[in-house]
Parts: C-alpha cells; sequence; structure tokens
C-alpha cells in the first residue's frame, strides 16, 4: 500500500535541514497510511450484498479459459450508460464469478454520492466502493479493496468500468 504515497514522501520540503524533515515524512506517511487502512475498512463495510441483484438487467457474460462472468446491474444505472451520462448515485454492479463452472465469488461495485470522499484521490473511484463476497454472500475479507481501485482507475473516462460498452448496448424488453 506503501506504494500510493511514494510521490508524498519522497516531496522533501526543501529548506528544512534534512534529519528534522525525515522525521515530519515519516510521520506523515504513518498518518497517511493509518488514515487510508482506516478508511479501506471502512469502505469494506459500506457495501451490503445486493440480495435483489438477479431483479436488476443481466447485461452480458464474460468467458475466459475456465473463468465465466455474469454480469448484473441496476435498471437506473444501465439506462443511465444508454444515455451517455454518469451512472447515478445508487447504482450497483454485480459479478458471479464461476471457476470451471462453480461458483467462486461475488464482486461487487455500488456508487454513492459522497462514498468516495474519504479516499486520497491516486485511490479515488469518483464515488464508488469495491467489495467481494463468498459464494455464501459474506463478506470476504481477506481481499484488498486497495487492488480493486487501483486497476479499475485507469478506467476513469469510463465511470471506472471496463463494461460501459455492453451497458450501451444490452437489449432491454
Ligand atoms: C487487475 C485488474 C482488476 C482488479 C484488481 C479488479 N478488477 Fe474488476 N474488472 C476488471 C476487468 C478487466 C473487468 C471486466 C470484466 C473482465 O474482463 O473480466 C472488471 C469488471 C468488474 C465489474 C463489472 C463492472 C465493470 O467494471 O466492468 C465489477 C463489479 C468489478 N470488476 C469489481 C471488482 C472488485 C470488487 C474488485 C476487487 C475485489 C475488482 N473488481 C478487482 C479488472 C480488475
Amino acid at each position: 500500500m506503501a506504494s500510493y504515497y511514494d510521490q508524498g514522501l519522497s516531496r522533501r520540503p526543501s529548506r528544512m535541514p534534512h534529519r528534522r524533515a525525515g522525521t515530519l515524512v515519516v510521520l506523515g506517511g504513518i498518518f497517511l497510511l493509518f488514515h487510508a487502512s482506516a478508511a479501506l475498512t471502512q469502505g469494506n463495510d459500506r457495501v451490503e450484498f445486493p440480495q435483489d441483484y438477479q431483479r436488476g438487467i443481466h447485461y452480458t457474460t464474460v468467458e475466459r479459459g475456465g473463468i465465466r462472468e455474469e454480469l448484473f446491474a441496476n435498471r437506473e444505472a444501465i439506462m443511465a450508460a444508454k444515455q451517455g451520462i454518469p451512472l447515478p448515485s445508487g447504482s450497483v454492479i454485480t459479478m458471479e464469478d464461476y471457476r470451471d463452472g462453480r461458483l467462486f465469488r461475488y464482486i461487487v461495485m455500488e456508487k454513492r454520492s459522497g462514498w468516495g470522499e474519504r479516499y486520497p484521490e491516486t485511490l479515488r473511484n469518483g464515488d464508488w466502493e469495491f467489495q467481494s463476497f463468498q459464494p455464501d454472500r459474506t463478506v470476504n475479507r481477506h481481499e484488498s479493496v486497495s487492488r480493486c481501485m487501483s486497476c479499475h482507475k485507469a478506467q476513469s473516462t469510463h465511470d471506472f468500468l471496463f463494461t460501459l460498452d455492453q451497458m450501451k448496448s444490452v437489449k432491454l424488453d
């Protein structure tokens, strides 16, 4: 996790004696790390398993090797994608992740106004939060939410989504 702050840590105030500046930088780093991990732990608890996700829209299937992913989103999220506007607060995207035909996990992204505010800009994905759930739908605490965020951040021009185009092109009945 330290890598997110490497840039900040190396930016040393130039006129300070080195030793003092070093201490401040280390303290600052500890504060940032503590703050970020607290944020991630809290973030971990905000997304609840969307029990009714199957009532939303099954918008695509992704298959590669022994992996099959079934993707669902609520109707409001799909409608916004189709209109080319940012997905609204309350959007929930759920992925069933199968390995060799067996349900391996669920992963979920949920957007709520203001949810991104606790994250540093380097990590923040707009107002999206991420969570991984076991097949029994309980939170999987072994999965690093910061990894989710750093990978999805690359999609910032697509509302942090990899499958926005599939949402746009799904046919609604
Ligand atoms: C290394 C990159 C990477 C990481 C890490 C990652 N994802 Fe993704 N995610 C993807 C890609 C790529 C897709 C598109 C589907 C595919 O190709 O499998 C995707 C799709 C999704 C989707 C469907 C919406 C979309 O963006 O298309 C959700 C929900 C999702 N990921 C949640 C998560 C969660 C939660 C985590 C962490 C537990 C996570 N992801 C970690 C790359 C990543």
